[in-house]
């Protein structure tokens, strides 16, 4: 099979077209062909070797994909083979096939293709687990930071579904628009020296991170909730939670969370319900743009260029 080698960690050149032996499923797992490979930010991370389960070269990429079960291994239902499914791989998803364990595996509806399934993706069970765990309720105010990126426009989509009213930050006004035609209620833009600080909040989800995490904590309201899910903006220093201390009298709290952390039935069952409400049109997925494995540099370069809105997806 085609597939897309890390050798050795840097930028995104190091990315390589390789032929490999096709895998077989073990026990317990499936084999998928690849139709779709999302490209995301966890990929940047194991290529150039910050991913801290992978720590050696020799990698190959892919955190999630979509695709057609052409095998099965010992233990698994003849049922399977045939069905487009879903499945999140934490690496080996930039190829043209790729084994998992079945209990990994999400059967996808018509309605849905296998490019859509891979932008909704982790970036959507992030959202949609984070707003669970910060427990977002009808009529809170919401903030979400980074709401151009994959994370904040599902959860600022998200939490508009569940009754909150967001606020979402962004970076330009064609991003403004874009955010504002997914439904959410006030879009402000950073570039333009909006940055929510004149406001108070019930929950911020922020996938940005950075020094101004400590800012956004001393923007919650009584009770409030801020949710951190990434570091697209620069992972924070030793004194960026010091906000907690700033607005003691105001009980805050902060949730660190990361899907990985969740089970893989967990993850099945939240996933089924997202490509419900997106088969339902209540929930919009965009792709920004396919491009064959062979173009895998120009993804990642595109990826890091900051100006994706929506996912990029590899079409092997
Ligand atoms: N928690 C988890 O389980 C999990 C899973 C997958 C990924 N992640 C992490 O989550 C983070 C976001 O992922 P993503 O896929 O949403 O990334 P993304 O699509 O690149 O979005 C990040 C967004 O953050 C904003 N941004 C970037 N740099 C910024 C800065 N310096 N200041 C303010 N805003 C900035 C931009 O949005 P605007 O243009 O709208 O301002 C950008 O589009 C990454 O660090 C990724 O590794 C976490």
């Amino acid at each position: 099979m085609k597939a897309v080698m890390v050798s050795s960690f840097g930028s995104a050149d190091v990315l390589d077209l390789v032929e490999l032996a096709d895998p077989c499923p073990g026990p317990g797992q499936v084999l998928i062909s690849v139709q779709a490979a999302g490209v995301g930010f966890m990929d940047v991370m194991v290529r150039n070797g910050t991913y801290p389960q992978l720590t050696e070269p020799g990698v190959v990429p892919g955190a999630e994909v979509a695709g057609i079960v052409t095998a099965v291994g010992d233990g698994v239902g003849q049922e399977w083979l045939g069905r487009r499914v879903f499945a999140l791989t934490v690496s080996s998803g930039y190829a043209e096939l790729v084994t998992v364990g079945v209990d990994h595996v999400v059967a996808l509806p018509e309605a849905i293709s296998a490019p859509d399934a891979v932008a909704l993706g982790v970036n959507a069970l992030v959202a949609s687990l984070g707003l669970k765990r910060v427990a977002v309720q009808p009529g809170e105010r919401v903030l979400v930071r980074g709401a151009g990126g994959g994370i904040g426009m599902m959860a600022a989509q998200l939490a508009t579904a569940a009754g909150a009213e967001v606020t979402a930050i962004t970076s330009t006004p064609q991003r403004v628009d874009r955010l504002r035609q997914l439904g959410v209620a006030h879009v402000l833009d950073r570039r333009a020296g909006q940055d929510g600080g004149d406001s108070s909040y019930d929950v911020v989800i922020d996938p940005v991170g950075g020094a101004e995490i400590t800012r956004y904590i001393e923007l919650l309201r009584p009770n409030g909730r801020f949710l951190s899910c990434g570091a697209a903006g620069g992972v924070p220093g030793p004194d960026a939670f010091a906000g907690l201390l700033t607005t003691f009298h105001n009980s805050p709290t902060v949730f660190a969370f990361n899907v990985s952390s969740v089970g893989p039935g967990a993850i099945a069952t939240e996933f089924a319900d997202l490509l419900r409400r997106t088969a339902d049109g209540a929930l919009r997925v965009v792709v920004d743009t396919e491009l064959p494995l062979s173009e895998v540099v120009k993804a990642h370069t595109l990826l890091e260029s900051g100006t994706v809105f929506g996912k990029l997806v590899l079409v092997p």
